[in-house]
């Protein structure tokens, strides 16, 4: 699929995880899902296959490619099992990736090579109880106190909660100062005072781990600041542009599997002595789910070329998750439709894909504040 636009490495890499994913991930997604049982097995075999450190450098132990072959990757597995998806592009785009960008070499070296291996998984929360669209709320603070820093408070809806090893998170430093007064810290999930606590029950993505996260006066050496004092703020925001991309992958791939699904069903259904894509009914959802699909991979793999390329990407990002997502939304129901009654039962993948599909117009920026970011852009920039 869009041959013309991808490399012979990209699409190599595609092929490669279409195959892991049919292989290993397709066969067991439903019944994890079902189960709440996360994949542990998969991810370690992603990272054996290079899977879980795509877009970083050989040196941090990662597989030196681009941002566009981290994407179609996220596509490939989303479309088999979009809680696997969401996985790795919380551990890749969240957690690896400020890392990366705003650690010291200290902390590159000390984390990396773990978690571009897939051997340590990781986890990003900015999100609290009083802090979700408004993420510069955050109540959580951190005091340093000595040569320490002492964290206290609770942190909400972390991907990956209950699995991760690694975790980067926001604690305001400077309460007056709001969104000026925040800061990133690295904290190993082995650190006294850290706890997980509840542990969400959610309506889709059901093999991936969500869960609050509670902070009793966990004492973390100095070297544990991540970037700058009080802006972390601004690198939760970087952060979020590239993991914005992540969740339209995602979406493209729950998108795509209901294309592919309805357009099955549609051709082995038969209704009034011929198959069901003989009427227009059903013509017309194909054609609609087919167009949403191309037009939104298309808008993503720009946002996508563009963070490459090194351009300012943060209002594409962010118009790129906002229509993959409506575009995901807009599938599942069609393939429901498409499958009738039958599609509202789990004899199914479609009940599936449109219980994930939601979560993707609210987690990374709700669709109103991808909306916010985009028209604030043109707004102020004409
Ligand atoms: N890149 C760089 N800097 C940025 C930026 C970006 N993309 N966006 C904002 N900033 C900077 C601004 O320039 C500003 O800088 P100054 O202090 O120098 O002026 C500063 O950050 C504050 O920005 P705003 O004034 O725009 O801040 P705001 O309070 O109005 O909030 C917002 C802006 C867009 C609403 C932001 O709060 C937001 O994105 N909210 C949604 C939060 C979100 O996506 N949460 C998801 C959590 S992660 C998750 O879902 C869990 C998971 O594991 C999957």
């Amino acid at each position: 699929m869009f041959d013309l636009l991808l490399t012979d490495e990209q699409k190599m890499l595609q092929q490669m995880v279409h195959d892991f994913a049919v292989n290993e991930i397709e066969p067991v997604a439903s019944e994890n899902e079902r189960n709440h049982k996360f994949p542990r097995e998969i991810i370690e075999k992603a990272g054996e296959l290079g899977l879980m450190g795509i877009a970083y450098p050989v040196e941090y132990g990662g597989s030196g490619m681009d941002y566009v072959s981290y994407m179609l990757a996220i596509e490939e597995i989303s479309r088999y099992c979009a809680s696997t998806g969401v996985i790795i592009s919380a551990h890749s785009s969240l957690t690896c990736d400020p890392i990366y960008r705003f650690g010291t070499e200290e902390q590159k070296q000390k984390y990396l090579p773990d978690m571009l291996s897939g051997k340590k998984i990781g986890a990003f929360s900015l999100t609290e109880s009083g802090a979700g669209s408004d993420a510069g709320a955050t109540k959580t603070t951190a005091k340093l106190v000595g040569d320490k820093w002492i964290l206290n408070g609770s942190k909400i809806f972390a991907t990956n909660g209950a699995e991760a090893d690694v975790f980067v998170l926001l604690a305001s430093t400077d309460p007056e100062s709001k969104t000026r007064g925040v800061t990133g810290f690295i904290v190993d999930a082995n650190t006294p005072g850290y706890s997980i606590g509840k542990v969400e029950r959610k309506l889709g993505i059901r093999s991936s781990s969500t869960t609050e996260i509670i902070l009793d006066n966990v004492e973390l050496p100095k070297e544990a600041m991540l970037g700058n004092l009080n802006e972390g703020f601004k690198m939760a925001m970087i952060t979020l542009d590239g993991g914005r991309l992540g969740i339209a992958a995602q979406a493209l791939g729950i998108a795509r599997a209901s294309f592919e699904d309805a357009l099955k069903y549609s051709r082995e259904r038969e209704q009034f002595g011929k198959p069901i894509n003989s009427f227009q009914a059903i013509q017309w959802m194909i054609a609609d789910m087919r167009v949403r699909y191309e037009a939104s991979w298309l808008l993503t793999w720009r946002a996508t070329k563009m963070k490459d390329a090194g351009e300012a990407y943060s209002t594409y990002s962010a118009m790129a998750k906002l229509d993959a997502s409506e575009t995901a939304m807009f599938c599942a129901n069609k393939a429901i439709q498409v499958h009738g009654g039958y599609g509202y039962t789990e004899d199914f993948n479609v009940e599936r894909y449109y219980r994930d599909a939601k979560i993707t117009e609210l987690y990374e920026g709700t669709s109103e504040i991808q909306r916010l970011v985009i028209s604030r852009h043109f707004i102020v920039n004409g």
